[in-house]
């Protein structure tokens, strides 16, 4: 693991912890959010599942992203989105847009594109700002995606930026697909997507997908789950520890 400079701090009001997780798709980011909000108790917020039920509602109205934009942002603005959760289902933690749980629906590869399209429409990022924002300020939270350390909580209590290599990402894809009885593509082909994504995310003009300077960042290509979820574990507990220390000196 390796930590960056400071950066700057910007204020936003915050009450809890919270923990900035960013990083591509397929570095094992929303497995081990999943499981370190578990052992730590806190709420996770997983914040590309916002991107995809835009997505999803925008592909169910038949809106051309790319030809309709403006239509995007109107649904962005206006459509209710919460997370529940509920321990019987799997994942626990659910996606509801106006009241709809879309969390079974968004999973599938259109829609990681379509997603990434959406998330590249300024009004449709300044329409989720102020939502992240607030489920992220209420008591200890642990926030996934690509901004949550550069732009949602710059001021995170402490910032983790995961990367693997585009090989191994593509490994644990089809390994995925595979496991949930799905035609898998070739390997070339999801290495192509996983690169396509990427360069997507991370050259887009707004929020692109960056490691905030002062980010702890984990290769997890060599690692097992439990190994970066035990080092990340062991990272957050003590910046919490000295979090604590600072109150009680005030
Ligand atoms: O993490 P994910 O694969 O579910 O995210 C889907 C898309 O949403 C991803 O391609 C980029 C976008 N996204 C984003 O731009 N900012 C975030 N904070 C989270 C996701």
């Amino acid at each position: 693991m390796t930590r960056g400079k400071a950066e700057p701090k910007v204020a936003i009001p915050k009450q809890g912890f919270v923990v900035a997780i960013d990083g591509p798709a397929g570095t094992g980011k929303s497995s081990v959010t999943r499981r370190l909000a578990e052992v730590l108790d806190f709420t996770h917020i997983d914040t590309g599942a916002l991107y995809r039920a835009v997505a999803y509602l925008l592909m169910k109205q038949g809106t051309n992203i790319t030809a309709d934009p403006e239509d995007a942002v109107k649904l962005a603005r206006s459509v209710h989105l919460e997370f529940k959760r509920q321990p019987k289902k799997n994942p626990a933690n659910r996606i509801f847009a106006d009241g709809r749980d879309l969390t079974d629906l968004i999973r599938t590869p259109e829609i990681s594109m379509s997603a990434s399209r959406v998330s590249a429409i300024p009004g449709v990022r300044a329409a989720l700002v102020g939502l992240q924002r607030r489920l992220g300020c209420v008591g200890r939270t642990i926030l996934e995606g690509r901004d949550i350390g550069t732009v949602i909580f710059p001021d995170a209590d402490i910032k983790f930026f995961l990367t693997a290599s585009v090989d191994e990402r593509a490994k644990r894809r089809l390994a995925e697909l595979e496991a949930a009885g799905k035609d898998a593509p070739s390997f070339e082909d999801v290495k192509t997507q996983i690169a396509d994504r990427d360069r997507a995310d991370s050259t887009r003009a707004i929020a692109p997908l960056k490691r905030a300077e002062e980010a702890v960042e984990v290769d997890t290509s060599e690692m097992t789950l439990d190994e970066v979820v035990h080092a990340m574990e062991t990272r957050i507990r003590a910046q919490m520890g000295l979090a604590l220390r600072g109150k009680k000196k005030t």
